[in-house]
């Protein structure tokens, strides 16, 4: 299985260690968000072989602005996209200065080619306008929770939707969504630190715990948790055009 988006970091974890070899052969993609991040995942993961990584700065932390160290670093074997990238008005109204961000780093992913990772808060028909602009692109709505019209649209643009912990909680509205979703647009991520799904909701939330994501998709589509294993995970190694072959 793949974690398709998590942030382990030495800001939220003291056991990463032990966090990742707790996934064993399973891999996860970390992302960053702003310039200190993007050097911790490049180091994690040419530490660790069933780590990979997305560099980007994220429409929060827009104090950050070394697209250089990333564009510099996107032929590394190991970094497989640019990300999380996007729009949140949640958090950060300064809409014309995210927009400016994320349309920059969409036109690096197309330069070179590689995936995107895209976070959007508040802000679905914007983010929806941008990327509609770039359908070459692998799209990766991640922690999508909107409509199944929405879902729909993004996936006629080229995208397919990360789905977390979200999907695992009482009142989700998500569940209904996913029911109607083909699995071959769905890939399964934890976003750990946060969001972690039920039965641990509360606790800190981390990769292995993608297994209660699919779990959930399974229950809620009526089919195997192996056949969610195995298709997200093919999905994923698609999308992000993973190459064991040339692990470090
Ligand atoms: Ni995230």
């Amino acid at each position: 299985m793949i974690d398709t988006h998590c942030h382990i970091l030495k800001q939220y974890y003291h056991n990463i260690d032990e966090i990742i070899s707790k996934m064993g052969n399973n891999i996860m993609i970390v992302s960053g968000t702003n310039d200190q991040d993007n050097q911790e995942v490049l180091e994690l993961c040419h530490k660790y072989p069933n780590v990979y990584g997305t560099l980007g700065i994220h429409p929060t932390e827009l104090d950050s602005n070394n697209l250089e160290f990333i564009e510099n670093n996107l032929n590394d074997k190991k970094i497989v996209g640019i990300g999380e990238i996007g729009l949140d008005y949640h958090w950060n109204n300064d809409k014309e200065k995210q927009k400016e961000m994320f349309i920059k780093q969409l036109d690096l992913a197309l330069k070179y080619n590689k995936p995107v990772v895209i976070h959007s808060r508040d802000a679905t028909n914007d983010t929806y306008e941008i990327l509609k602009q770039y359908p070459r692109l692998n799209k990766d709505i991640h922690c999508y929770s909107g409509s199944l019209e929405m879902a729909k649209n993004f996936i006629k643009i080229n995208c397919r939707l990360g789905i977390g912990g979200v999907i695992t909680f009482k009142n989700s509205k998500l569940k209904d969504v996913i029911k109607e979703i083909d699995l071959n647009y769905l890939m399964l991520e934890t976003d750990s630190p946060f969001l972690t799904p039920e039965p641990y909701r509360g606790k800190t939330n981390e990769p292995y715990n993608i297994i209660y994501v699919a779990k959930k998709i399974a229950e809620v589509k009526n089919i195997s948790l192996e056949e969610v294993l195995e298709q997200t995970t093919l999905n994923a190694v698609e999308q992000f055009k993973l190459d064991f072959r040339s692990d470090k």
